[in-house]
């Protein structure tokens, strides 16, 4: 969606992932979707160097409304948990220049039996422009395929109309793929959507990351066609800091994110990040690298005993020719495996050579000839990680 947002991917935290729909708050106070974790997220973000580094967008997700609108046909935000309202929490994210982001759904309820927007585009769009959101989840759970199709673009034209620059994330080629079993058209969602679900939702574990990797992989083709500044495939959130992963997978998770170009959403407690996440989270040539100009998603090459190198081209460096290129070996074998590939084959080209600098350490490696191979050793469930910048 050409609308002047996203030109490069999303970054920020959203509630589903780790909280989900968080209205128990009584029994399961931990996992409680309320303003005051809206606000925790915040603080984390504005002292913690998030900020800094490109987190933005705080979204909260399904759950969040009264079972009723009020007398005029508005959506009301649950008067326990966000008793001073939404627009308190838009203020205070704006105070700090952060984005607020939220979510309803493309039919009369919510996934979650919320009250949804079907019947109430015009007025939705209206409610959350006043509330200074910056970003709307639409889902689209409980209606037809047709519906969908039309629906998507109708909210669009709404959002548009409050004149409120929204980022417009949609649900709508998930459903279309998954449960009304056609093939999404791409060609025909990317110019209504900011980005977009297209597959399952990630759950807290390694499997669920590495279904999803292994989808991408897979798919590459008909996603890569359709993604870039403004259209984003969305994979699904990163499940740091919910104690799922190890350093080694957690590598993986983050490094082919921002190989694909994905929007970067974290949904967890922001203090039970740890150092090692929290590290890699703030690597700002890790980061470099899903938010190059250029939003090109790596393209995935099967490599011996189920290793995959990942390449992608970033903006051009020298004279406005010659790409810089990041390299990430992927290892989903149960054993070490020593891996040897020649960037040539993958698209370098600048004859005056490449400087490789270690993703993960921001070491300078050394510098190599356009002919030169690489060699590593890549353990299992893990990766390595390099951009060559020509010299
Ligand atoms: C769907 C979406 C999730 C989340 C829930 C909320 O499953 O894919 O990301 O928004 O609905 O109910
Ligand atoms: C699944 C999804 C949830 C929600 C419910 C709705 O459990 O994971 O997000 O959409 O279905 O029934």
């Amino acid at each position: 969606l050409d609308n002047g947002l996203a030109r490069t991917p999303p970054m920020g935290w959203m509630s589903w992932g780790y909280y989900m729909c968080g209205d128990k708050c009584k029994e399961k106070p931990e996992k409680c979707l309320d303003e005051k974790l809206i606000l925790s997220v915040v603080d984390a973000f504005y002292n913690e160097g998030y900020q800094e580094a490109g987190y933005e967008y705080i979204i909260i997700d399904d759950c969040w409304s009264e079972q009723k609108r009020d007398k005029n046909r508005r959506l009301v935000p649950d008067k326990k948990r966000f008793p001073r309202g939404m627009r308190f929490i838009a203020d205070y994210i704006h105070a700090r220049g952060l984005k607020f982001g939220m979510y309803t759904n493309i039919a009369a309820k919510t996934c979650m039996l919320y009250p949804g927007s079907r019947g109430y585009f015009d007025i939705d769009a209206k409610t959350f422009a006043e509330w200074g959101v910056d970003y709307l989840k639409v889902d689209g759970c409980f209606v037809e395929e047709d519906f969908l199709n039309i629906a998507y673009i109708k909210l669009g034209q709404h959002l548009n109309n409050t004149g409120r620059p929204m980022v417009y994330s949609c649900s709508w080629p998930y459903y279309i793929q998954y449960i009304h079993h056609k093939k999404p058209d791409y060609k025909a969602i990317a110019p209504h959507c900011n980005m977009w679900r297209n597959y399952h939702d990630v759950y807290l574990s390694w499997e669920a990351v590495k279904i999803i990797i292994q989808h991408y992989a897979e798919e590459y083709g008909v996603l890569s066609a359709h993604h870039g500044p403004g259209m984003w495939n969305d994979p699904d959130m990163i499940i740091f800091g919910t104690n799922s992963l190890t350093e080694s997978q957690s590598r993986v998770h983050l490094a082919v994110y921002v190989m694909l170009s994905a929007p970067i959403l974290l949904s967890c407690d922001m203090s039970k990040v740890t150092a090692y996440e929290k590290k890699l989270l703030l690597n700002l040539d890790l980061i470099a690298v899903g938010q190059d100009r250029l939003g090109i998603m790596a393209k995935p090459h099967s490599l011996e005993y189920g290793v995959t190198l990942w390449v992608k081209r970033h903006l051009p460096m020298k004279g406005d020719i010659y790409h810089s290129y990041s390299f990430a070996i992927v290892n989903f074998d149960s054993e070490q495996h020593l891996i040897h590939f020649f960037p040539k084959v993958y698209g370098i080209d600048s004859a005056d050579g490449y400087t490789v600098m270690d993703v993960f350490s921001g070491e300078f490696l050394r510098n190599v000839t356009l002919h030169d191979p690489m060699q590593v050793t890549v353990p299992p469930d893990d990766v390595i990680m390099y951009t060559f910048f020509p010299l």
